[in-house]
């Protein structure tokens, strides 16, 4: 099967002011595929799916996007503001106005037709998530970027909005790519998963790395394998090989952490 690659980053870095948040990351995005990063906070998560996108620059290296792309992003964080009256409907047409087949067509892959009229600020976590995700799936994207989209939700609306996505995947034929620490909630809606620490520290298809001694001693074995994600050391075993074979799972070496331990999420 040949792969249609729709961005690809090549040994890149990012810094930020004086700390270099990524180091040496290569990575490629397929057509169709849902690549999950998973990495403790402060870990580059955010720097990465950003820089892909093209909304930050690379200091080194470069990211190729297939000409034309379209892409759709969910932003780790969105201010509504709460003294500013705001309907589901108007939101949508913010910052211009859409058509009304558009809409019609996003709401009904998300099933938010209830809420049109509804106010922003009223809307449930999992509702608001559903009209972020809409709001994304406006420009029919080719490449669909959550960062940490269920962030507030509990771990049955998490799994529904990760069902979701599939859905939505599986219907546009669209990439996906997002970040999240539910490890163990988005292992079953991903195709391949990214470990990332300041740099890809594993990889690989979930279903294989899960059994892999690697990924064990990661994540730990059961579903509290998600803490212990903050915890490892990240100093298991090199492989430097990284073709990025579905089938088998990745260890990607590296000799020092670029980022301490404990960073305060995003800024
Ligand atoms: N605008 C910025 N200026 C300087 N440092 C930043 C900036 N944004 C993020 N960082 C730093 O980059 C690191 C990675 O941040 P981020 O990509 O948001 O991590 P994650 O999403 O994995 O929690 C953190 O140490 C953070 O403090
Ligand atoms: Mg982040």
């Amino acid at each position: 099967m040949t792969r249609i690659t729709l961005i690809e980053a090549c040994n890149i870095s990012v810094r930020r002011g004086s700390v270099t948040v990524l180091e040496s990351v290569s990575f490629a995005l397929h057509k169709g595929e849902i690549v999950t990063i998973v990495g403790p906070n402060g870990s580059g998560k955010s720097t990465m799916v950003r820089a892909l996108i093209g909304a930050l620059p690379v200091s080194t290296g470069k990211i190729i996007r297939s000409p034309g792309l379209r892409i759709g992003y969910v932003p780790q964080r969105l201010h509504i503001e709460r003294t500013l009256p705001m309907s589901v409907r108007r939101f949508f047409n913010l910052p211009r106005r859409i058509d009304d087949t558009a809409l019609a067509d996003v709401i009904s892959k998300v099933h938010i037709e209830h809420l049109l009229d509804r106010q922003m600020i009223d809307l449930s976590g999992g509702q608001f998530q559903r009209v972020l995700l809409a709001r994304a799936l406006l420009g029919n994207p080719q490449v669909l970027v959550l960062d940490e989209a269920t962030q507030g939700l509990d771990q049955s609306g998490s799994a529904e909005f990760y069902q979701q996505v599939e859905a939505v995947r599986n219907e546009l034929g669209c990439a996906v790519l997002m970040v999240s620490h539910e490890l163990h909630v988005v292992m079953s809606a991903s195709d391949r998963v990214i470990c990332l620490n300041g740099h890809i520290c594993c990889e690989g298809a979930p279903d294989v790395v899960s059994s892999q001694p690697e990924y064990q001693a990661l994540f730990g074995t059961d579903t509290k394998g998600a803490l212990a994600l903050y915890r490892h050391e990240h100093d298991h075993s090199h492989d430097h090989d990284h073709d990025h074979d579905h089938g088998s799972v990745h260890v990607h070496g590296h000799t020092r952490s670029v980022l301490p331990p404990t960073q305060e999420r995003d800024s």
